[in-house]
């Protein structure tokens, strides 16, 4: 079927339609996946963190092995077999026979610890449900939601009250979208320039990370930040302690309710629409729309299907493999987008660890 002419720029992995424009590489963003693709490395490594081995090796650049293990207690065989599992990974090598140290490339990564730690947990969880529910994930989506840990963790239902029960239950989940968007968001502001505007507002904008980011990079900006009551009151924690916190404002409410607040020139979906089937994700970006400043901007930064074909997944991407039947091409955005007559629309792959889309329009009228 001959596709619409919507009068876009699109550039590579949008959809495969458009001019093919080259992707800026990712330097700033850290690669720790290929440390965490096979399970028995990545049980390595947990326990190599937790017992304080990552840390002992950080202080030099090697030790003996005989030494590590009589200071670690471990038995000889156990722990050549950890050491194997690490070197083998690529987390440490071994520089000359019974000597022992990190890697250049992990201790590259390193200081994303905590990036490493939260992965290294939610594929524990998502694995797990894959491995206890694979039949239901494939033919019986809902029952894999409800019996499934990772889908139980995002209870969005238990984020409307602000009691001690629902702080706890969402802080959990909370810590790790902040935890990724500390790091997925650098890439996005990279490109949209977020000090060519004045006023942003992020929906669905958890804990304020990504609009400090944004706040961070640009000083005349303020940044408004809409999410359900629970997770605002988390957000206010988030950024008690930094100064472009100063600069965000948190606003709780429901976005399929509204009203959004008016009055923005940037309003931003990051990791947002993919939650919601198609006519609630439609009718999010016409809400959204409505509160745009005419001139402004619309940016929407998801996850995009993960290309499975290419080869076997590795272990840690079981955490977005419990995720991939929601993320979507970006067509149902872009013809939602040219619907409510916006213009200057532009599509980007951006290949983090997972592909994302980043697409950025520009509601017509106002001052450019
Ligand atoms: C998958 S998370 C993404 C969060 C954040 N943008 C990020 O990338 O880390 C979806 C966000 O939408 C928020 N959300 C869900 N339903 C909502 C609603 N009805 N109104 C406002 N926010 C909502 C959730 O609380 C959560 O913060």
């Amino acid at each position: 079927m001959p596709q619409p002419d919507l009068g876009f720029t699109l550039m590579p992995d949008g959809g495969g339609r458009g001019i093919a424009v080259p992707e800026v590489p990712e330097v700033a963003f850290p690669r720790v996946d290929c440390f965490l693709e096979s399970e028995a490395a990545a049980h390595a490594l947990g326990f190599a963190f937790t017992s304080g081995l990552i840390d002992r090796l950080a202080r030099r650049a090697d030790t003996a092995a005989v030494e590590l293990a009589d200071e670690f207690r471990f038995e000889r065989p156990q722990f050549a077999c950890l050491i194997g599992l690490l070197v083998g990974a690529g987390i440490a090598a071994e520089p000359e026979p019974g000597r022992i140290g990190l890697t250049e490339a992990f201790r590259a990564v390193l200081p994303c610890r905590d990036l490493i730690e939260a992965k290294l947990a939610f594929a524990a969880a998502a694995s797990e449900d894959l491995r206890q529910h694979f039949p239901a994930f494939v033919a019986d989506l809902p029952a894999f939601m409800a019996a499934s840990r990772t889908f139980e963790l995002f209870r969005y239902d238990r984020c409307f009250e602000i009691t001690p029960d629902n702080l706890d239950a969402t802080r959990r989940w909370v810590a790790y979208t902040t935890c990724l968007t500390r790091y997925e968001a650098g890439p996005c502001l990279d490109r949209i320039e977020p000090g060519r505007h004045l006023r942003l507002l992020d929906l669905g904008g958890n804990s304020g990370e990504f609009a400090a980011q944004a706040c961070r990079r640009a000083p005349n900006l303020t940044a408004t930040v809409f999410d359900l009551p629970v997770v605002c009151a988390l957000g206010r924690e988030n950024l008690a302690n930094r100064a472009e916190g100063a600069r965000v404002m948190f606003l709780a409410g429901d976005m399929r309710r509204g009203p959004i607040p008016e009055g923005h020139d940037l309003v931003t979906f990051k990791s947002v629409l993919h939650d919601w089937p198609a006519e609630e994700a439609r009718a999010l970006l016409e809400q959204a729309a409505r509160a745009l400043a005419p001139g402004g901007r619309l940016v929407i930064y998801e996850r995009a299907p993960m290309a499975l074909r290419q080869r076997p997944l590795g272990y840690v991407q079981s955490a977005d493999l419990v995720f991939q039947p929601f993320f979507r091409d970006a067509d149902l955005y872009i013809e939602t987008l040219a619907m409510l007559g916006f213009v200057d629309c532009t599509v980007r792959g951006l290949a983090l660890e997972t592909p994302f889309h980043l697409i950025e329009s520009r509601k017509p009228g106002g001052v450019r």
